[in-house]
Order: C-alpha cells, then sequence, then structure tokens
C-alpha cells in the first residue's frame, strides 16, 4: 500500500520501454508533476552509471524511475542536490530490509550489495525543464525475481537478486512502496534547500555503507586512479580516501568514480 504524501501518487506501469529514466526525463520535459513514477516490466536499454549498460530482462525485477522537482531556480540548485543519490541507496537498502529482512550495504556512492554481490544500483540524473523548472530523475534497478542462474555468464558472480538470496520470490509492487515511503522524507528536506551537516543522513549512509574502512581502488573520469584506505563520507557526499597505506598518507575526496573494494 502507498503511504505517501506525493511520490507515487502519479504513476504509470509500462509493458516495455527503452529506459524508466529515459522516459521520465521525457516526462519531466513535458511538465508532469512531482513524484511522478515510470515503472516497466522490461527496459530494451536500461542505462547503469557511467555509461554502462543496466541488465533488464523481463519476468520479474524492479524497474522505475522517480521524477522529482525542485522549487529553486536552475542556477542556484538545492545545496543538498549532491545527496540525492544517496539518500535513494539508502531508502533502497531500508525497503529491501522492510519487505524481506534481508540486511544489504551500501558501495559508494549507491549500490546494493549482498556479500560482494551487486543486488542493485540506481541512476540519478537531473535536467531543467523549460527555462525554470529543475527536476531530478532517480532511476532505481533492483534484482528481484530473476534467478542468478539466468543472468549473463558475465554477471553470475558480481550479481545476485532477491529470489537468489531468499530462495523465494518477492513482491515488487510492495518494494516500489515501501521504496517510495522511506524516500520521500530523505530527500524532501534535501529538495527544500536544507543541507547535510551532521544530520542523521550522514549518520544513516555511513553506517550502511562497506566501503567505509575498506581499501579501495577508484577510477575516475579522467582516466586517473585513486587507491587507499576509505575513510568518511563528506559533508557534500563525496568519498574520502587516505591515499597509500591509510596511515599517514594524503586525504583526498572523490566526487564521482567507479570504486572496487580491495581484498
Ligand atoms: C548502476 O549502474 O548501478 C545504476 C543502475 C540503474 C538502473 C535503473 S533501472 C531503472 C532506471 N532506468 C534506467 O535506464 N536505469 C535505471
Amino acid at each position: 500500500m502507498l503511504r505517501t504524501q506525493r511520490l507515487g501518487r502519479a504513476l504509470q506501469i509500462l509493458k516495455e520501454t527503452t529506459s524508466t529514466n529515459m522516459e521520465a526525463a521525457c516526462l519531466a520535459q513535458l511538465g508532469v508533476e512531482h513524484g511522478t513514477v515510470i515503472v516497466a516490466e522490461h527496459q530494451t536499454a536500461g542505462k547503469g552509471r557511467l555509461g554502462r549498460a543496466w541488465y533488464s530482462p523481463a519476468g520479474g525485477n524492479l524497474y522505475c524511475s522517480v521524477i522529482l522537482r525542485a522549487t529553486a531556480p536552475p542556477e542556484q540548485p538545492p545545496k543538498g542536490l549532491s545527496w540525492v543519490p544517496l539518500a535513494s541507496a539508502v531508502a533502497a537498502a531500508r525497503a529491501v530490509h522492510t519487505i524481506t529482512g534481508l540486511l544489504s550495504t551500501l558501495k559508494w556512492p549507491n549500490d546494493l550489495l549482498v556479500g560482494h554481490r551487486k543486488l542493485g544500483g540506481l541512476l540519478c540524473e537531473s535536467g531543467v525543464a523549460g527555462r525554470q523548472n529543475l527536476y531530478v530523475v532517480i532511476g532505481l534497478g533492483l534484482n528481484v525475481n530473476v534467478r542468478r542462474e539466468a543472468f549473463p555468464a558475465d554477471l553470475q558472480n558480481v550479481a545476485t537478486s532477491l529470489a537468489s538470496e531468499l530462495g523465494r520470490s518477492v513482491d515488487r509492487a510492495a518494494l516500489l512502496a515501501s521504496f517510495l515511503y522511506e524516500l520521500e522524507p530523505r530527500v524532501n528536506p534535501l529538495l527544500a534547500g536544507l543541507t547535510v551537516k551532521s544530520s542523521d543522513l550522514l549518520h544513516e549512509y555511513s553506517s550502511l555503507c562497506s566501503t567505509l574502512g575498506r581499501r579501495v581502488r577508484v577510477s575516475l573520469a579522467d582516466g586517473a586512479t585513486v587507491e587507499g584506505l576509505a575513510h568518511s563520507i563528506a559533508l557534500n557526499g563525496s568519498l574520502c580516501i587516505v591515499e597509500g597505506d591509510g596511515k599517514a598518507g594524503k586525504l583526498v575526496e572523490v566526487q564521482a568514480g567507479d570504486v572496487t573494494h580491495l581484498r
């Protein structure tokens, strides 16, 4: 049952689309209301982070996108906007736990893991509709009822699904409703311009984040890599890494990148 104020009150369910994020961006341009959600049974061109594809077969996974509208003008985006992907990941992990009892962790910035395997991920994209309206699309892909054995060979060792972890199928509508319920109170303050100081969200994210305290390698967009000990999450959501062996190295803040957990 939907228990939100606005998220998911307008809902479109599609049998097939290229990508719910692309669909959502088009709808945002057309002016649909804040909180509109697009769900698809199958994506033919599902998008992952960093230009990757998202494996999106029909038959039981969750592919959804939520359109958020910010009231601030695009040239002055809300200060907490960089936290939307991290807040969304917390909401997804909470929903998985509420509906299934399974504890997942977060690989910075917003991969859901069970052990070392990826259960789901989020792709957040922003744009401007018309001249004035800043919007954010939160796209969640969660492997729900497609079993690991059915994944392509290259994903079988690195990905998992709820059905594979639990040995039973899981109600996708309940997961979606729970995700939206967890998401709304976490993103509303961010859209309203509040910043993440030493807030609950920072603590909540940090306690779910299995990247912290580990040795990591991060590939950056320019091809460079940073290697060291993942130390903490900065107030803007960046990952703080102590370079080298993690004792007396330089502290580097990474805003975006592809993290590998080492050892
Ligand atoms: C990642 O690379 O981990 C992010 C994956 C995000 C996939 C979801 S599925 C629903 C939405 N539509 C897309 O095309 N991508 C996101």
